[in-house]
């Protein structure tokens, strides 16, 4: 069992700021159904991600791009019935709150309320500053993202590193700054050099949580299908594989079939 979950009975966004100050490491996985957030939740991991990458790992699409506003809802209410412990955001989906602030409000009020979700998500900085103090203003806390930022993968084209340019790791700075005096409680920076990300981190008061930004922030992030190899074509340098679920099932899976066709199951004891 982790530290912070013997210490921690629930975590809250206060908690995530408490663990900065303190210097403990905060731990983030995805989850998008009950199976799954129920072992993320009661294996101690600090925050619970509803990710849009969904969209790619659960319904198989190319980008986060398709997933819908229900769709989340429909993931975010499954891990929610789930969880003990774990902190849960929910990530607003592309389209769902950039055309102006009151669809964001409007957007985050249905996840808050129809999924039970505890936060939520927004991609991008400055440009989205006043859809983010409107969600504040209802009580919502929003967690920020920053760097590669997957929702505008046909603005940038690629998914390569970003911010290495010193025009683009100042903004990416900025914002930072912009985020946390805005009032958002944390934010992901995704795949920027880990120089970079610390100086973000040690620049402002909330976490930073990395993924692929190195082991100066405060925290880390990984798509679980990702994490435990069930996802097997994906492999970034950030990423490490705590297992190959995906030879493991599909071994099991090819077992069970030969099983079946042979007679081999059910045997006289799986049966009544
Ligand atoms: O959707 C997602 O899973 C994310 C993480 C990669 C941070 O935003």
């Amino acid at each position: 069992m982790s530290t912070a979950k013997k210490e921690y009975k629930r975590i809250t966004t206060k908690t995530l700021v408490d663990m900065k100050k303190k210097g403990e490491k905060i731990s983030m996985l995805t989850a998008y159904d009950f199976t799954m957030a129920k072992i993320v939740d009661s294996a101690g991991i600090d925050v619970i991600l509803v990710g849009d990458s969904a969209s790619n790992v659960m319904a198989g699409h190319e980008t986060t791009l398709p997933i819908t506003l229900d769709q989340m809802i429909y993931h975010a209410a499954s891990v929610v019935r789930a969880i003990e412990r774990s902190l849960v955001v929910v990530d607003l989906p592309f389209g769902s709150y950039q055309s102006d602030p009151k669809e964001a409000l409007r957007s985050a009020i249905r996840i808050m309320k129809e999924s039970g979700g505890h936060a939520v998500k927004l991609e991008g900085g400055k440009e989205i500053k006043e859809s983010i103090k409107r969600i504040l203003n209802a009580g919502i806390p929003v967690m920020g993202h920053l760097g590669l930022t997957p929702q505008s993968i046909y603005k940038f084209g690629t998914y390569t590193v970003r911010a290495k340019e010193e025009e683009e790791a100042d903004k990416l700075i900025a914002d930072a700054i912009l985020l946390e005096k805005t009032g958002c409680f944390a934010i992901v920076l995704e795949k920027v050099p880990a120089k970079l990300a610390q100086e973000v981190s040690e620049k402002i008061s909330i976490p930073v949580i990395g993924i692929g930004a190195g082991n100066g922030v405060d925290g880390q992030v990984l798509v679980t299908h990702d994490m435990i190899g069930m996802t097997h074509e994906f492999n970034p340098r950030f990423l490490r594989r705590y297992l190959d679920l995906y030879t493991e099932m599909k071994s099991a899976f090819s077992k069970y079939s030969d099983d079946v066709k042979s007679g081999d199951f059910p045997n006289d004891s799986e049966q009544y």
